[in-house]
This record gives C-alpha cells, structure tokens and sequence, in this order.
C-alpha cells in the first residue's frame, strides 16, 4: 500500500523512503485526490520534460499542478510552452551564458568575502541565514535591476510564503498575504522604471523595457511575474544546496579531507549534493494529449509531476544511488532540470556555489556542524536545509 502524498508531513520530513518504494512498486503513481500523477524514474522524468504532449502553461508548481491554482495571468517563460517559451527566455540568455556568468567571478567572491570578514571573527555562524542567502539575494538583485534591500524585504517574505504547518495543503491565506505584497511592491519598482524611460542597462528590467516578444512589448503583468519569476529561483537554491553541501561533507570528515586538501574537488562535491538532496524537490505540467507510460495511462488534463529528486535517486541510473560520494562522475543528471526549460541559472548557480564553498572551506577547513541547530525545509516543494550552523577557530579576514 503506497501511502505517498507530496502535502503529507512524513514526505515533508523524509521523502527518501517514499519515494524509494515509489520506484520500486509504481513508478507511473497515480493520485485520485489531485486527478495528478507522479514520475520517479531517472528515464521516465527526462524523457517527459521533451515530451510535447506535456505543457507548462497551465502551471509547473505542486500548488499549480495538484491544487489547481491558476498560473500568473500574463505570459511568463517558465510557464509557457514552445516556441512562446523561447521568444520570452531568449531576452535573458546572453547574461547566463557559461562566458558571462564567468565575468561576475569577482564580483560574487568580494560581495562573499565581506560577508564572511565579521563572521570569521565570530568563530561561528549559519552557512545559510548568514552567508548563502544573503549572497544570493545580492546577486539576483543586480541582475534584475533592484535595490538590495527591496531585494531583502521581498527575500523574507518570501520565506513567509513557503513557510508550512504540518497538515498543510499549499498557501493558506496569511502566506498569499506575502506573495500579493511582493507582487505589488515589484509592480511598483517596475511601474516608475517604465515612466524613467529606458537607462540602457542590461539588467533585466531594462531588457524587458526594450526588448519585445510575441511582436509586442510586455505588459506590466509580464514584467511583474517573471521579476517575481528571477526573485524565487535566484534565492532559494543555491543557499540550500551550499548548506546541503557543508553539512554532508561535515558528516563524512574523509571525503571533507579530500575537498579541503584539492579545491579543485568543489564542484563535484556541490554536484553530489545537488544529486543527494535535490533542493527543487519536484515541479510538473499538464497532459495535453493522452500518453501511455509504463503501461499507465495518462488523460488530458490531468496534472503530471517530476519528482527530480527521486530520479536523482535511481539505482538504476546511480549506483548505490543513497550515498553521498563526491568521487562520482555522473554521465547525466536531473539536477538542472532537461529540455527547453533547463534551468537558466544553471552556470550562475554553479559559480555561486564553487565560491561560497571555496570562501568557506577556506577560511574553516576544520568546522565542526553544530548538529542541534540544523534544520531541514518543511515544504512540498523546496527540499534541503535552511539551518546549519558552523563552529570553527575563529580568525581576522
Ligand atoms: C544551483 C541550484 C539550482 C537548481 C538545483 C535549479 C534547478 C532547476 C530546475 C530543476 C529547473 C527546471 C524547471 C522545470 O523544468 O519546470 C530550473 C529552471 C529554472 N531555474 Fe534553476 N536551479 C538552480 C539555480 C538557479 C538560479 C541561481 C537561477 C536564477 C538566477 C535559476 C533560475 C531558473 C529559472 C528562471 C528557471 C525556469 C527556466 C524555464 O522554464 O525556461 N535557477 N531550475
């Protein structure tokens, strides 16, 4: 008997067993409660992300797909399908290319390493409230056009807006209360850039000031949802992943060793992490034309979702698929998403990681995880730790 449902408290605090027994007995799951099915094989999950009978522009969030709540009004590039999809990305892509993202090398180690100076001389802080968030704040702030400290309030309400109760089904009100007044402050900022006129910049409000699509200009809709868009994915992956990062290799001391002794290894290691406890637990589409998987079939209509990190999971694609070990050099991952909505942050969220993970190292090759203090996302949709707190000896930067 599968007792599997995303909103439940035991998947919230441990999908691992779930999800494991979901490979093994009905990969293709179906749950009546949602009219919404699960994939959580490797093979089933990145064949359907390239699978045009699957579409996004009826939503792509657990909250979209299995509570049926609408998708933002105005066309946005992560809920739209092709070739719409790629008229609205394409106005962002030459600032996430692997070369540009290179340029802001230096940028994102200084804005790290005076982050870190006062927390060195502390000899203790938490890698992800402190440090990672925000990093990562401050960098997605930039690229978008916004003041850092906007950047911060909407950060923490954003917190707010995931935060979840145990027995929990999606957003209750006093969560909605957050998302609308950070919709409503973007719709604000936006609304005095598009009466300043274009200022020739290149971050992306201003490219969305100039820059048409579908042969037209966006509208202020378009423009408020996808800053909203750029605002969620850009800050909470990467501290999650990077506190994922330090406190599984402060639980293996050998394979910490071996980073500390070869940076070079951090990539990898951030890698591993990324596969182990994927922080974007899961997203999905809808069928728009029935599909048969595995013998199931799937109806038009119904929602679909990928569990990315129960494929990220599989024995059949990972061997010994359950343990974290930075020396693999997996052929292919889920990690990033695949197909036309591969995550575009993917080289930035890559670079910000290598540097938060090299800055750390670094600086306290030798920490210890105060293990109390370390708390694991209560959330059907993010997944990792927001907690991990570091001791270490303390130092002057
Ligand atoms: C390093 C950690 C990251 C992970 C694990 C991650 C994961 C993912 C995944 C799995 C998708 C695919 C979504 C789908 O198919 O529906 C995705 C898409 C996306 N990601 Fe990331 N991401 C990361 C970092 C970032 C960063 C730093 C940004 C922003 C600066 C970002 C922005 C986006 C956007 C905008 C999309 C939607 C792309 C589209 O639909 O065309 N991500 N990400």
């Amino acid at each position: 008997m599968i007792e599997y449902d995303p909103f439940s408290d035991s998947v919230m605090r441990n999908p691992w067993p779930h999800y494991a027994q979901l490979r093994r007995e009905d990969p293709v799951f179906y749950l009546e409660k949602y009219d919404t099915w699960f994939l959580s094989k490797f093979e089933d999950i990145r064949a359907s992300t390239t699978n045009d009978v699957f579409t996004a522009e009826r939503g792509v969030t657990p909250e979209m797909v299995m509570l049926k709540a609408p998708p933002p009004p105005d066309p946005v590039f992560s809920m739209l399908d092709l070739p719409r999809q790629r008229d609205y990305r394409r106005m962002f892509v030459p600032r996430y290319t692997k070369n540009a993202v290179a340029g802001m090398e230096e940028t994102i180690r200084a804005k790290t390493r005076a982050l870190l100076r006062p927390l060195a001389e502390r000899g203790r802080f938490d890698v992800y409230s402190d440090l990672a968030d925000p990093l990562a704040v401050s960098v997605i702030a930039d690229l978008i056009g916004i003041p850092n400290d906007e950047a911060l309030a909407m950060r923490e309400r954003i917190a707010r807006y995931f935060a979840r109760e145990p027995g929990q089904l999606g957003t209750r009100p006093e969560n909605e209360v957050e998302r609308i007044a950070i919709v409503t402050r973007i719709a604000e900022l936006v609304t005095a850039r598009m009466q300043a006129g274009d200022s020739g910049g290149d971050d992306h409000i201003s490219v969305m000031l100039r820059t048409p699509a579908e042969g037209q200009p966006l509208s202020l809709g378009s423009m408020v949802a996808t800053v909203y868009t750029w605002l969620v994915t850009g800050v909470e992956v990467v501290p999650l992943s990077v506190a994922n990062t330090i406190l599984y290799l402060g639980r293996s001391p050998d394979q910490r060793r071996t980073v500390v002794l070869d940076p070079s290894l951090i990539p990898f290691a951030y890698d591993e992490s990324l596969r182990f406890d994927q922080p974007t637990n899961l997203l999905g589409r809808f069928v728009k034309e029935p599909v048969v998987i595995r013998g199931r079939k799937l109806e038009s209509g119904q929602g679909v979702m990928f569990l990315w990190a129960s494929g990220n999971r599989d024995e059949e694609e990972f061997e010994r698929a359950d343990q974290f070990d930075i020396a693999r050099r997996p052929a292919r991952s889920l990690s990033f998403g695949h197909g036309a909505h591969k995550c575009i942050g993917e080289h930035l969220g890559r670079l910000e990681g290598r540097i938060l993970l090299e800055e750390i190292l670094a600086l306290a090759p030798e920490y210890a995880v105060d293990e109390s203090g370390v708390r694991r996302t209560y959330s059907e949709f993010l997944h990792g730790h927001h907690a991990v707190p570091i001791e270490f000896r303390a130092r002057t930067l």
